[in-house]
């Protein structure tokens, strides 16, 4: 059965302070009404320990996720967060692949293969980022583009290990900017990368995957995003900073 997601994704944002206080708004909010959907909250990595004891305080209404990983599995990568230690503390999911990963820091497609990899051998699910540029769209080459980053990177995992995946569609030109995508766009990239999975792994796979949409959503835009019936839910950037939006966002399926 395929499941909702409503995910937020801090980037780098927050103190200690600030992080703990979201955190602790968000739980209170679950607490009193919980949505229909998974909610999770994907912090900086040096908070994750702080997310995953307090959601533990409350009976794990949120699932936590990292915002990336290590394609090696340990040893000397200074700086690096390998997928054994988010298994060691219990992480539910890992993004890999944000548009902003694949900019700032040249990650490829091959690169994210190796991070979806290291994170299915732990039993932490991925969030897979994929997502056109604007010139890209105007060109008319955004299914193409959105084609090859999941053939590239996806494609040859088996349809069990497939199973475990979240798929991510961010329009690169919606990040950030305001400019959400509209629902019939983002419908219709969704339908295509389901129709994308049918073929490959077959009609269940395909309907059991959870497909998100990323791009400025927002409280006010997110039920109109998540009414289509390719849209699982959201992966949240700015909104998910505040508290009571995120929640919003969460509660509008
Ligand atoms: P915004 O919601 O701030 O546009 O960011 C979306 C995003 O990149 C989530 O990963």
């Amino acid at each position: 059965m395929r499941k909702n997601i409503v995910a937020g994704n801090w980037k780098m944002n927050t103190t200690f302070q600030e992080a703990e206080e979201l955190i602790a708004d968000i739980l209170d909010s679950l607490e009193e009404q919980a949505p229909n959907c998974e909610v999770v909250v994907c912090p900086p990595s040096v908070y994750l320990e702080l997310a995953s004891d307090y959601a533990g305080d409350y009976d794990n209404l949120l699932s936590i996720g990292a915002q990336n990983v290590s394609e090696y599995e340990k040893g000397a990568y200074t700086g690096e967060i390998a997928a054994s230690m988010l298994a060691s503390m219990n992480m539910d999911y890992c993004i890999v692949g944000h548009s902003e990963r694949r900019k700032y820091f040249g990650e490829t497609n091959q690169q994210l293969a190796l991070k979806v990899e290291r994170l299915l051998e732990h039993a932490i699910r991925p969030i897979f980022c994929c997502g056109e540029q604007l010139e890209e769209r105007e060109a008319g080459n955004h299914f193409k583009v959105v084609e090859n980053q999941i053939r590239e990177a996806l494609f040859h995992f088996s349809s069990d290990e497939f199973s475990n995946l979240v798929i991510a569609y961010e329009p690169v030109w919606a990040i950030g900017t305001g400019k959400t995508a509209t629902a019939a766009q983002a419908q219709e990239m969704h339908a295509f990368i389901r129709s994308l999975i049918a073929e490959k792994y077959g009609n269940q796979t395909a309907e059991d995957t959870t497909i998100l949409y990323g791009g400025s959503c927002n409280a006010a835009n997110a039920k109109e995003l998540f009414a289509n019936k390719d849209v699982d839910g959201g992966l949240i950037g700015g909104a998910s900073l505040k508290a009571n939006d995120f929640v919003t966002i969460a509660r509008s399926f």
